[in-house]
C-alpha cells in the first residue's frame, strides 16, 4: 500500500485544483462523524464523562486533521480500575469509525513482559531466527488504517511492557513509525490513533477514594485533590518521565459506583435485546428481577459483574423459553423465588 503520506501529497494538489473549481476551502480526508461517533460511546458508556469529552475533542481535532506530520494522530493513556470502560471505549470508536468493533490491533503488554519478548513487537535482530521475515504482532492493514480512516491500535496493561519494549514505544510515540531491527522494514504510525491502558495506582486512588469518603475532610469540604497526587506519584513509578511526556493526554475512567447500576442494566439488556432481534424475539424485565440482578454488585469488579449475571442467570433461562416457544416473540423475565424464569409475555 502506497503510504498515506505519500497519498496525501497528492491530495493536497487535487485541493488546490479544488479551489480553484470554487469547492469549499477544506474538506477533510477522514470519512467519519465524530458526532456519530460521540452518539455510539454516550449510548454505550456510562459514569465516564470527562472521559467522553476528552474523546470528542480528540476526534475533532483527529478529523480537521492539524496534528503534527510527524508523530501518531493521537496518543491517550486510560488510567483506572477494571472493568469500568477503558477497553470498551476503544472498540466501540473502532466500531463506529470502521463498522466493526474489532477493527483495532491489540498488543497485550502482560505478554511481553520478559525482555526478550521485544523481537515479538519488532521482529528479530539480524543474525536471529525469524530476522528475515520480520513478523510482528502489529496488524498493518488495522495500525495504518486508510486514506479515509485512522488505523486503532490498544496496548493493553502498558506498565507491564519490558523497559526494552517502552523504549521501542517512546520511538513509535516521538516519530510515528517503528523500524525492524533488520532494518528493512518499518510500520507507519502517523495515520494512527494510539490508546494504553493501565490500572496502574488504582488501588491506591481507590483506597484514598475510601479514606476520604469516611474522614473528616469530607465533612469539612476538603477537595478529594490528593487522589490526582496519588495517581502522579503511581504513574511516576512504572513509567519514565519520557514516555509520560509523550502522551497527549492522561484519563482516569471512575469506579463505577451502584448509582450506575440501572444504567448498566438497561445498556445490557439493550444488547441482548439486539442479538435477540435476530431470533424475532424481544425481552422485558419485571421490576424485581432488575433489582435482584443489581444485588451483589462489587463495584471493585465493575461493569462485569452486571455481564456475569446476565450469562449466568438470564441467558440460560431466555434460551430454554426460546426453544420451548418458537412461535412466540415478546418475553418477559420474572423472578421466582431465587430462579430466573422467562415466559411468553402477556399484558
Ligand atoms: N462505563 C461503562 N459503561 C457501560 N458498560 C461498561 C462500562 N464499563 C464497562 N462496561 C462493560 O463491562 C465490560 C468490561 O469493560 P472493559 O473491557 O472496558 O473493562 P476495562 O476498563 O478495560 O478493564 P480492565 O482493566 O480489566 O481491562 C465491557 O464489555 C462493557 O460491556
Ligand atoms: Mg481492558
Amino acid at each position: 500500500m502506497p503510504f498515506i503520506n505519500e497519498r496525501l501529497e497528492a491530495n493536497r494538489d487535487a485541493i488546490a485544483k479544488n479551489r480553484a473549481d470554487s469547492g469549499p476551502v477544506r474538506v477533510s480526508r477522514f470519512r467519519f462523524e465524530p458526532e456519530a461517533v460521540m452518539t455510539r460511546l454516550r449510548a454505550n458508556i456510562v459514569g465516564q464523562d470527562d472521559a467522553l469529552a476528552a474523546m470528542e475533542s480528540m476526534l475533532v481535532r483527529v478529523k480537521a486533521d492539524i496534528g503534527e506530520e510527524n508523530r501518531p494522530l493521537a496518543v491517550h493513556l486510560f488510567l483506572g480500575p477494571t472493568g469500568v470502560g477503558k477497553t470498551e471505549t476503544v472498540r466501540l470508536i473502532a466500531e463506529a469509525i470502521h463498522g466493526n468493533r474489532d477493527s483495532l490491533c491489540r498488543i497485550d503488554m502482560n505478554t511481553l513482559a520478559q525482555e526478550h519478548y521485544a523481537a515479538a513487537l519488532t521482529g528479530a535482530p539480524p543474525g536471529y531466527v525469524g530476522s528475515k521475515e520480520g513478523h510482528s504482532l502489529f496488524d498493518l492493514d488495522k495500525v495504518q488504517g486508510s486514506f479515509g480512516k485512522p488505523g486503532i491500535v490498544l496496548f493493553d496493561e502498558i506498565e507491564k511492557a519490558s523497559k526494552e519494549v517502552t523504549r521501542t514505544l517512546l520511538n513509535v510515540l516521538d516519530t510515528g513509525r517503528l523500524v525492524f531491527p533488520s532494518g528493512n522494514r518499518e510500520i507507519d504510525f502517523r495515520n494512527t490513533l494510539i490508546f494504553m491502558t493501565s490500572n496502574a495506582g488504582a488501588l491506591d486512588a481507590e483506597a484514598h477514594h475510601h479514606r476520604y469518603q469516611r474522614g473528616w475532610r469530607r465533612w469539612l469540604g476538603l477537595s478529594p485533590g490528593a487522589g490526582d497526587r496519588i495517581r502522579d506519584t503511581a504513574l511516576r513509578r512504572h513509567f519514565d518521565p519520557e514516555f509520560l511526556n509523550r502522551i497527549d493526554q492522561i484519563l482516569t475512567f471512575n469506579n463505577l459506583t451502584d448509582n450506575w447500576l440501572d444504567a448498566l442494566l438497561d445498556i445490557e439488556l439493550a444488547g441482548l435485546n439486539k442479538r435477540l432481534a435476530r431470533k424475532h424475539a424481544r425481552l422485558t424485565l419485571s421490576p424485581e428481577l432488575r433489582t435482584d440482578l443489581c444485588l451483589g454488585y462489587d463495584s471493585r469488579y465493575g461493569a462485569r459483574e452486571m455481564l456475569r449475571a446476565f450469562r449466568q442467570r438470564l441467558e440460560p433461562a431466555v434460551a430454554r423459553a426460546l426453544l420451548a416457544h418458537p412461535d412466540c416473540t415478546d418475553f418477559s423475565a420474572d423472578l421466582r423465588g431465587s430462579e430466573v424464569v422467562v415466559s411468553q409475555y402477556v399484558e
